[in-house]
């Protein structure tokens, strides 16, 4: 790959960057971070002097948005690892990270260098009009993560969110694929929030009073009880929809592991019985990996399934920071579809680098890697405690650093009851999917140890003892 992003630049600013100055007073921050989170290493109740005011500061926030916040987090801007203070006073073990956000946990000091170095930039935001080569090296970084000979994902185009990424890739597919109009999805699909990614979303909710603004037909995702049955009972339904619709199909669209949907992971043979005759079909095929980059055995989930020669176009988004559409030569756009004011922040795409450099140093991946040795202790300590509590937990389910567990009946109700419970405990986990409801788990995979976890199973120990399962 031409390395056109790392030359040697002769300019101020390398200066500045080599300045000692620049070096000492980062120290002098990190060690006054240090020194302030030394005593976040454990849960914390509020401190009972600042109820009025964080009540007044949630009911602010409910104001301003329009609705109370989804839950009562606040942050202080502090934490330590997985650790997190809010402006309450407690500490909180963080095991859902802003849904998959924070790949280092809270005040990580490598973080913090690479948020540092993007401050003193020039400006705070790229875009099309302002690239910085940081900008191409979390390209080329994400294209090489990617790249191979089955999967010659040779382009990156970097956008601020996980919707934006997958209009880009819904742009790109549609463009290729022209005149085609309908996308291929899965039951469980969430894919973002814009009008066209509420279409694919299978949430009727979530796009309720929303005018459809794409044709989309589902497919029945992989029954981990029955794998052959509901592999079957999927490429029957597929190959129907391809006869009723025939060369209309733009995109197949898929998250390899389904996220908001309630963490159902798919496999290789499912996917590749899928992915065969949509390919033979000509149809583009999307993977989502907004969620699920960093946290199976591969940097992407699908190089952990297998199935690298299908993918066309990939995005990824959250723990990146960035977010960010790879796609193949052959869907380069011959007409400008493609443009941002903002591409992303400074401080976004060199604190994304900074955890693509943690994530691999950490030896997060791997048949045997970190990420998949704590998914099976994890799993492990979920199953003795659903033991424990009859009836109160199901599961684990899900994939590696995503991880999730069934509360009670299945219920909303429950999930969220118990979710409440332990975040009044100080663990923070989050719901997902709908008949059941889950509550999942996504900790940040660069800095998780085992004994957070067990942190964690402790925590979780404590709510299940107090949540009852009364309807
Ligand atoms: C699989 C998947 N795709 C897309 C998105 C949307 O990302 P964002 O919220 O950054 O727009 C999400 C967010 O949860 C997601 O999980």
């Amino acid at each position: 790959m031409n390395r056109s992003s790392q030359p040697s630049l002769q300019t101020a600013a390398e200066a500045l960057r080599g300045d000692p100055r620049i070096a000492q007073a980062k120290q002098l921050i990190l060690d006054a971070v240090a020194e302030h989170a030394g005593s976040l290493t454990t849960v914390r109740a509020a401190n009972p002097a600042t109820a009025a005011d964080y009540e007044q500061l949630l009911s602010a926030a409910a104001a301003t948005r329009g609705g109370p916040l989804i839950w009562p987090y606040l942050s202080a801007g502090l934490g330590n690892g997985p650790y997190v203070e809010l402006a309450d006073g407690s500490v909180k073990l963080d095991f859902i990270g802003g849904i998959g956000v924070y790949g280092c946990g809270h005040s990580d000091p490598g973080t913090i260098t690479a948020a540092i170095d993007a401050a003193i930039e020039d400006v705070p935001m790229q875009g099309n009009l302002q690239q910085h080569p940081p900008s191409i090296r979390m390209a080329e970084r994400l294209i090489e993560l990617a790249a191979s000979d089955e999967a010659p994902l040779r382009h990156c185009m970097l956008s601020t969110s996980g919707a934006m990424a997958n209009e880009n890739a819904l742009k790109l597919a549609f463009h290729k694929a022209a005149p085609a109009d309908r996308i291929l999805a899965f039951d469980n699909a969430f894919a973002g929030r814009s009008l066209a990614l509420a279409a694919i979303t299978d949430r009727p909710n979530y796009r309720q009073g929303l005018p459809l603004t794409l044709s989309v037909d589902y497919l029945p995702s992989l029954d981990v009880n029955a794998p052959e049955r509901s592999t079957r009972w999927a490429v029957d339904e597929l190959r129907r929809l391809l006869a009723r619709h025939p060369g209309r199909y733009a995109g197949f669209w898929a998250e390899l592991i389904a996220g908001e949907g309630g963490y159902y992971p798919g496999s290789h043979d499912f996917f590749a019985a899928l992915c065969e005759p949509i390919r033979a079909a000509g149809i583009p095929i999307i993977f989502d990996e907004v969620q699920s980059f960093s946290r199976t055995s591969r940097p992407f989930a699908f190089q952990h399934f297998g199935l690298e020669k299908y993918a066309d176009i990939v995005t990824v988004g959250k723990i990146t920071q960035v977010c960010a559409t790879l796609y193949r030569e052959s869907f380069k756009p011959t007409a400008p579809i493609l443009s941002q004011t903002f591409t992303g922040a400074s401080s976004s795409i060199a604190v994304g680098l900074a955890t693509l450099d943690a994530l691999r140093d950490r030896g997060c991946f791997g048949d045997d890697g970190w990420n998949i040795r704590r998914h099976r202790y994890f799993a492990a300590a979920l199953t003795e405690l659903a033991a424990k509590h009859p009836g109160k937990i199901a599961g684990p389910f899900g994939e590696a650093m995503m991880i999730a567990f069934t509360p009670g009946d299945g219920s909303y109700d429950h999930a969220k009851r118990l979710m409440d419970l332990m975040f009044n405990e100080g663990l923070l986990g989050f719901v997902c999917g709908s008949n059941p409801t889950r509550l999942r788990f996504l900790p940040p995979p660069v800095i998780t140890t085992e004994a957070h976890i067990d942190a964690a199973i402790e925590l979780l120990d404590q709510a299940l003892a107090k949540f009852e399962l009364r309807p």
